[in-house]
Parts: structure tokens; C-alpha cells; sequence
């Protein structure tokens, strides 16, 4: 068993989709809180896969994370429990200190204690694999090579803090106590399940519903974009054979300014679903205020895992974009109940929570 923390998310419901895709694959148990982000039909295919056991809760509740450590004896947790959204952080950062930072450190704390109880054996294969950003490194001008695991911690936002604050205390964890850690760090992730207040899914869906295309600034700023299968298959990489104690860039070499992949969006739209009046969607871009603090860029050095683990991405942006784009158009049921919050209904139903 492994324990995977915010799995009902964009990031983590694709991490457990493609790991009990494998028919053999040891069972997950998925804490998720259920914030406004977490989505359990994300995982509506497992419904009924015995394999997977999810549990409401908060990684900051000491009492709910040891009984699940005492009652399930996971031999590894995936933490990607976090609040993610750049722009809420800004408006509202109590929460992003509160679960990445204390939720971090509570998640440590009982791992910790529960590792400690291990039988040897145990206690050698046991892992905590932490998730993170690229965001923590700060934003590079246009020349600056691409963040290596050894590039300084300059975070700018309330989020990128936040996160910065979460890797210093498991690498801590890692030289005080011994604790068998590894992080990685990666940069922006799109694909399936991505919740559309980010950028590619709030694109896609706002120009087939014929509303503007908001670009903040001037649209340079340079993300480097991963399909988030990739980025799945990095963190198996890293989870199985990742040295303890080390951090791992993981990217998708597709650095690209907000502004083209905007125009791609629009361009793979006007192709596979045109707009009635046969204009492009690039018609509805509307340039925006600037986020505060806007990074200017972010690129990421992928060598290290790709000269230790034999890591790379498999798709370009050109094919895992389409792939996106063309998600998004087949699963409109998804979409309106996101859209429409019917989701959270749902939750506050099941589980008390909205
Ligand atoms: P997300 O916002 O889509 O999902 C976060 C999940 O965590 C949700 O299901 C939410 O309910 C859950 N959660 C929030 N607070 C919780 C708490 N206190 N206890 C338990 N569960 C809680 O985020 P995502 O995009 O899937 O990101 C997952 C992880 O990957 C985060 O740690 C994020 O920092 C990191 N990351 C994201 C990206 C990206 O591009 N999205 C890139 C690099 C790293
Ligand atoms: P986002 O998806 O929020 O990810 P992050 O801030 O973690 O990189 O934003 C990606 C980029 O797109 C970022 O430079 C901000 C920009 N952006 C817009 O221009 N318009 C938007 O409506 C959003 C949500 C983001």
C-alpha cells in the first residue's frame, strides 16, 4: 500500500489513475481533504477498484493521518496535498501557510513517529516523497540557464513560499532524523482533470464559451509546460529509485510564452471545433492587469533525472496540447460540473465538506 495526500486533485487523481492502470499495482490510499479543488469524480473509473480507498480528511489533523499510518501501513506517502493557485494565494495566503507549510510539517511529524515503529526491513524501503514547484526557484531572465536542483530558493508569491517553506522542512527531516525523503520539483503541469481557473483549461473552455481570453500583462512571461502523464511517470522514477535525501527538476524542455500558447489553443480550436462565424478564437484574447509580482520566467534543467533515473517526457507540447484540448471537448459532463459547482454539492453531501 502507499499513501497518496491530495489525490482528488488535478495533479494527484492522474497520479492514481495511471498507477492502478497497471493491473498488478499495489493499492492507494487517498487522503484528500476536498477543498474546493478536489474532485471525486476525477476518480469516478474507480469506483468500484477495491484498490482504492479514499479517506476525507486534512494532512494537518495529527489524530486522522496516524490512525491511517497505524490501521493501512503504507510503505511510502506521494505528498501532493497543497493549496496550488498562484492568483487565491495572493488574495487570500492564510490557507496556503496552513496546508503546505503546518500540513507539511504535521504529515512529517506522524510519518516520522509511525517510520520510527517500523520493523528494520520496513524502516530501510520506507519513502516520503515530497511534490513541488519550480516556483520555489524564483522567476530567470530571458538568458539565464534553466533552474538546476542547485539554483537558490528565491520564491516570490505567497504559494512559491508557502511550497519553499514545505521543501526545507523535509529536506530538514532528511539530515536531523534520518527521515528517507526525496522531493521533486517540477514545472507547470496541463492535461486531464486540470481545474480550469489555470490558464490552459480556463482557455480552452472560456473560448468555446465564446468569453474572453484573459492574458495577464503582456503575455511573455515563459512557463515551461509538462503533460501531466510525464510528470506521473517522473514521480514513479524518482519514488522507486530516487536517492534519499536528493531533489529531482523535472520539465518538459517546451519552454513558451502565455501569449503562444494562447494562440496554439486557439489554433487547434479553430481547427477541430470553429467557431460559428468562422473567425479565429484568437479574436477573444484580452489582455488583462498583470498578476502582482508576475514571474517573469521559468525553465527547467530536467538532466539530473534523466542521467540518474533515465527519465524524459514522451510527449512534445504540439501532441500532448491536442490531447488536452481535445479532453476537454469529450468531457463536457466533467466540465459543466465543475463549472457548475455541482461537484461540491455532491461532496457536502458525502462528506460534509464544500
Ligand atoms: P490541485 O489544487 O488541483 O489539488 C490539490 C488537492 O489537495 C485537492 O484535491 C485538495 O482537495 C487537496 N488538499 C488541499 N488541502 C488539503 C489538506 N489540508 N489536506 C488534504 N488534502 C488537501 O493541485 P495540483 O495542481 O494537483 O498540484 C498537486 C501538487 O503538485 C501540489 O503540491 C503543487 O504544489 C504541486 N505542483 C503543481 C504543479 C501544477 O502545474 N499544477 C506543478 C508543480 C508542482
Ligand atoms: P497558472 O496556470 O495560474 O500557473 P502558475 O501561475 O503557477 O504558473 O498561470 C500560468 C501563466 O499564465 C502565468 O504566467 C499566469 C498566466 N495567466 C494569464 O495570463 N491569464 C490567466 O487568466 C491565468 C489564470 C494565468
Amino acid at each position: 500500500m502507499i499513501l497518496v495526500t491530495g489525490g482528488a486533485g488535478f495533479i494527484g487523481a492522474n497520479f492514481i489513475l495511471d498507477w492502478l492502470n497497471e493491473p498488478k499495482a499495489e493499492g492507494i490510499i487517498n487522503l484528500d481533504k476536498l477543498t474546493y479543488a478536489g474532485n471525486l469524480a476525477n476518480l469516478d473509473s474507480l469506483k468500484n477498484d477495491p484498490r482504492h480507498i479514499f479517506i476525507q480528511g486534512d494532512i494537518s489533523n495529527q489524530g486522522v493521518v496516524t490512525q491511517i499510518l497505524k490501521d493501512y501501513q503504507p510503505r511510502a506517502i506521494v505528498n501532493f496535498a497543497a493549496e496550488s493557485h498562484v492568483d487565491r494565494s495572493i488574495h487570500g495566503p492564510a490557507e496556503f501557510i496552513q496546508t503546505n507549510i503546518i500540513g507539511t510539517f504535521n504529515l512529517l511529524e506522524c510519518a516520522r513517529a509511525y517510520w520510527k515503529s517500523l520493523p528494520e526491513a520496513q524502516k530501510m524501503n520506507f519513502r516520503f516523497h515530497h511534490i513541488s514547484t519550480d516556483e520555489v526557484y524564483g522567476s530567470l531572465s530571458l538568458l539565464s540557464p534553466a533552474f538546476t536542483e542547485a539554483h537558490p530558493y528565491e520564491p516570490n508569491s505567497p504559494y512559491s513560499a508557502s511550497k519553499a517553506a514545505s521543501d526545507h522542512l523535509v529536506r530538514a527531516w532528511f539530515h536531523t532524523y534520518g527521515f528517507p525523503v526525496v522531493t521533486t520539483n517540477c514545472s507547470n503541469n496541463y492535461g486531464p482533470y486540470h481545474f480550469p481557473e489555470k490558464l490552459i483549461p480556463l482557455v480552452i473552455l472560456n473560448a468555446i464559451n465564446n468569453r474572453p481570453l484573459p492574458i495577464y500583462g503582456d503575455g511573455q512571461q515563459i512557463r515551461d509546460w509538462l503533460y501531466v502523464g510525464d510528470h506521473c511517470s517522473a514521480i514513479r522514477a524518482v519514488l522507486a529509485n530516487g536517492r534519499l535525501g536528493e531533489t529531482y527538476n523535472i520539465g518538459g524542455h517546451n519552454e513558451k510564452p502565455n501569449i503562444e500558447v494562447v494562440k496554439i489553443i486557439c489554433q487547434i480550436l479553430d481547427e477541430i471545433k470553429p467557431r460559428v462565424d468562422g473567425k479565429s478564437y484568437a479574436q477573444q484574447i484580452e489582455f488583462v492587469q498583470d498578476r502582482p509580482g508576475h514571474d517573469r520566467r521559468y525553465a527547467i534543467d530536467a538532466s539530473k533525472i534523466k542521467h540518474e533515473l533515465g527519465w524524459q517526457p514522451k510527449e512534445t507540447f504540439q501532441t500532448g496540447i491536442k490531447k488536452t484540448v481535445q479532453w476537454y471537448l469529450d468531457n463536457s459532463r466533467w466540465v459543466e460540473n465543475v463549472l457548475s459547482g455541482t461537484y461540491r454539492d455532491w461532496q457536502k453531501k458525502h462528506y460534509g465538506q464544500e
